[in-house]
């Protein structure tokens, strides 16, 4: 009598599909792509109102001062509104990182020897450094955080009230060039992650189509320019004593 041996059975290495519906989205490339994009969208539109805001000072550090101390006043709403820009800030880095790493993964080669597709895929510079512009913005967000937000805390008086005179601060760290350049240096980056970032995140939520995506490109090379040269101005006019 011959003892014959099963062989164990093998099934393929499938890794276990997460319970949760959100969870599963999350994992999925598609899910990603509308994450980076929702939140990239979300994170445009706050950029957009802080430069609008940052202008306020070119009318006066009253209106400026005014201006910052009402959204302050805001109560529980400005609370909610700033943990929710903490946790969109992180969603964005964290999901970008990881679609750059499994793009990474699948493209050994490395970005280094990629050649601009232009057409339709729209491979240039900006595209293909967001990973790297994402990044540098992050580390410049900490630092912008640390001088502004969490920086020395002058007070003015106005109207009987009595609050932070922010202008003061924006305006003695804008007559330094250093500022003013490293500022300068930023808001180019942030220019180019815009211009690639704005027509990737309305492509991803398929907003586009084929007959509007070249124009919807250079709309958003127009709207990334713009906001930057809008941020721009405040540090320039300060640094040449146009704004004291
Ligand atoms: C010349 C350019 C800029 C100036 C003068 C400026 C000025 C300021 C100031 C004064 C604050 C503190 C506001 C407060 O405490 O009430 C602030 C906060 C902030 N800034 Fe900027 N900023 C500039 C560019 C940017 C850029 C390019 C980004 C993003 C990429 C950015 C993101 C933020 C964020 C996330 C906050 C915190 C907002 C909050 O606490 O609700 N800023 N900025």
């Amino acid at each position: 009598m011959t003892n014959t041996l099963k062989a164990p059975q093998t099934t393929p290495e499938t890794p276990p599909s997460p319970a949760s519906p959100l969870l599963r989205f999350y994992q999925s490339s598609i899910g990603k792509k509308l994450i980076t994009g929702a939140t990239g969208l979300a994170l445009a539109t706050f950029v957009l109102a802080h430069m609008v805001g940052n202008l306020i000072l070119f009318v006066s550090r009253d209106a400026y001062n005014t201006y910052a101390w009402a959204i302050e006043n805001l109560g529980i709403a400005f609370y909610v509104f700033e943990l929710v820009l903490v946790a969109v800030v992180m969603l964005h880095a964290l999901v970008g990182i990881e679609i750059f790493w499994r793009k990474r993964q699948a493209r050994p080669q490395g970005y280094s020897i990629y050649q601009s597709a232009g057409g339709p895929s729209h491979q240039t510079l900006s595209s293909r450094t967001m990973i790297v512009t994402g990044s540098v913005l992050s580390v410049f967000l900490v630092a912008h955080l640390l001088t502004f937000k969490f920086g020395p805390y002058y007070t003015t008086e106005l109207g009987g009230e009595t609050m932070r005179d922010l202008a003061q601060l924006v305006v003695e760290k804008f007559q330094h060039l250093p500022y003013v350049m490293g500022y300068s240096a930023i808001l180019v980056l942030l220019a180019s992650h815009l211009r690639h970032g704005l027509w990737s995140a309305l492509q991803s939520i398929g907003l586009l189509n084929k007959g509007i995506r070249p124009l919807v490109y250079g709309a958003s090379a127009v709207v990334g320019g713009g906001i930057a040269a809008g941020f721009l101005l405040l540090p320039w006019a300060i640094y040449l004593g146009l704004v004291s």
